[in-house]
């Protein structure tokens, strides 16, 4: 094991002790002598110089922002250890900490013995089988976005995806086709990843102060959560006419016997529109980015995709086969990874890296800032999918690369999300070439998720 934490004691190897005797005395430096505000400007202005200037006191960092005391961990084996060793130490926390009410009673919130029975029965509607029998719904959504566009047409291309992806996503978990009256879903969207926005300054502002922000937000939120309990009444009752994850989450049971509870399934719709959506829409959006800037990756991807599919969209047993449209959709992930921060908190004192973490002390594990670290990719700026060979990724650390977290908390929709990719990619890049019309280098801004500051434009060309 190599040295990665400069504490008191290496205790770094296994999970941590039990019991506050065995903990080491030291918790982690970092820069907790400037003023408070000091941390927030310079997190808001510049998240990525921030990082780097925290990475100067090493692995394990800690800093302030106004009444909490945060931590960030930016090796792969301690990153390792907070999801997957020591995950029962660690509760999740995010948006609401900030007093933004989102989905409490959600997946992406919950904990315990509430987030286990959950997920357990949530899984049933992301076995291989299901999964795979969204593919046709994700190819007709592609082909019915392409058929819009006119030959020459300007789009802003996260927007066509975003509406795409909610589009699959509302289909296949819910049987819902997005019209009209399903404009607040997007509405919803947009308003709660603005919300999140780290340069936002309601982001750090409790909920009951009526700024314009929390007052939309709530609105908001709260025609949403109308519109989510309308289909939740409209399906009751005819639920085993369905086999979506709608019906599954009405009539699932626990192994008591026990059903979910009304808040419950409204909390899981709500997270399960949110967080597969704008996720797998950014995924597409710098696939397609990095594609129209660099040319011969395209061309590769072209070659690959006129082997295996000649033309045709993909069948389910051709996905294995496209090996290369994999790695470029990894290195996509890996630079602009969607989640770009995963959010812990400690529910006990604990050690990681040879320091103390108190009990109640944030943990920021960053992937957008780890993904890009020399000490693991050599040109960690450059957009190269080659890089990824058997070998490189044999010698590369488990947690060097996590777009999809790790532990029991990892992705639950990682394999819905990489079907999806993968079909996409091959329908519309067998169909469009895109020549890109904004700054080929777009200022991301880190909302809830990492998007763009402005529209990504481009212009289509169709073969
Ligand atoms: C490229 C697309 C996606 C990316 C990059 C992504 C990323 C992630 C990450 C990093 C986590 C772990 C968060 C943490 O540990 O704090 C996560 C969790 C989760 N994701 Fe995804 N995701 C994607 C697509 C999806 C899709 C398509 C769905 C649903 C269909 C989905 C549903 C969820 C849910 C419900 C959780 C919470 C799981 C739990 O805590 O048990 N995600 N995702």
């Amino acid at each position: 094991m190599s040295n990665i934490g400069s504490g008191s004691s290496d205790s770094s190897e296994g999970s941590a002790p039990r019991g506050g005797e065995d903990l080491p005395s030291k918790t982690p430096p970092g820069p907790d002598g400037l003023p408070v505000v000091g941390n927030v400007r310079s997190l808001v202005r510049d998240p990525r110089g921030f990082y780097d200037e925290m990475s100067e006191y090493g692995n394990v960092v800690s800093y302030r922002l106004p009444g909490m005391k945060f931590c960030t961990v930016l090796h792969p084996e301690l990153i390792e250890r907070v999801l997957m060793v020591d995950y029962d130490r660690y509760a999740k926390w995010g948006f609401e900490d900030f007093g933004g009410e989102f989905a409490p009673e959600g997946l992406v919130l919950t904990d315990g013995e509430q987030w286990r029975r959950q997920r357990t029965t949530i899984q049933n509607a992301f076995t291989v089988e299901r999964i795979r029998s969204y593919g046709d719904t994700m190819a007709r959504g592609a082909t019915e976005m392409i058929n819009e566009w006119d030959d020459g047409e300007e789009i802003a291309l996260n927007r066509a995806f975003s509406k795409l992806t909610l589009d699959v996503l509302t289909r296949s978990l819910f049987d819902l086709k997005l019209s009209e009256e399903t404009g607040i879903v997007t509405e919803f969207a947009e308003t709660f990843n603005d919300r999140g926005s780290i340069d936002g300054v309601s982001t750090f502002l409790p909920m009951w102060i009526p700024t314009p922000e929390n007052r939309r937000y709530k609105r908001v939120l709260s025609e949403f959560r109308s519109f989510v309990e309308g289909l939740i009444d409209e399906r009751r009752g005819r639920a085993d006419e369905y086999d979506d994850l709608l019906s599954l989450l009405l009539t699932a049971e626990d192994d008591d016997g026990n059903v979910m509870s009304e808040t419950e399934i409204r909390d899981q719709m709500v997270t399960f529109l949110f967080a597969g959506h704008e996720t797998t829409s950014l995924a597409l959006t710098y696939t397609f980015l990095e594609l129209a800037k660099n040319p011969s990756v395209r061309d590769r991807l072209d070659a690959e995709h006129s082997s295996v599919l000649g033309g045709g969209a993909p069948e389910l047993g051709d996905l294995d086969n496209l090996s290369y449209s994999e790695r470029v959709i990894q290195e996509s992930l890996r630079l602009y990874p969607p989640a770009f921060i995963l959010l812990r908190k400690a529910t006990e004192d604990t050690e990681l890296g040879g320091y103390r973490i108190p009990k109640g002390t944030r943990l920021t594990l960053p992937p957008f800032y780890v993904h890009t670290d020399e000490r693991w990719y050599d040109a960690p700026e450059s957009f190269d999918p080659s890089r990824w060979t058997e070998g490189f990724e044999d010698s590369l650390p488990d947690y060097a690369y996590f777009p999809f977290g790790g532990g029991p908390r990892h992705c639950i929709g990682m394999r819905f999300a990489m079907l999806e990719l993968k079909i996409v990619l091959a329908i519309v890049a067998q169909s469009v070439e895109f020549e890109l019309l904004s700054d080929p280098e777009p200022e991301l801004d880190m909302a809830t998720t990492l998007r763009p500051a402005e529209d990504i434009r481009m212009r289509v060309s169709k073969s």
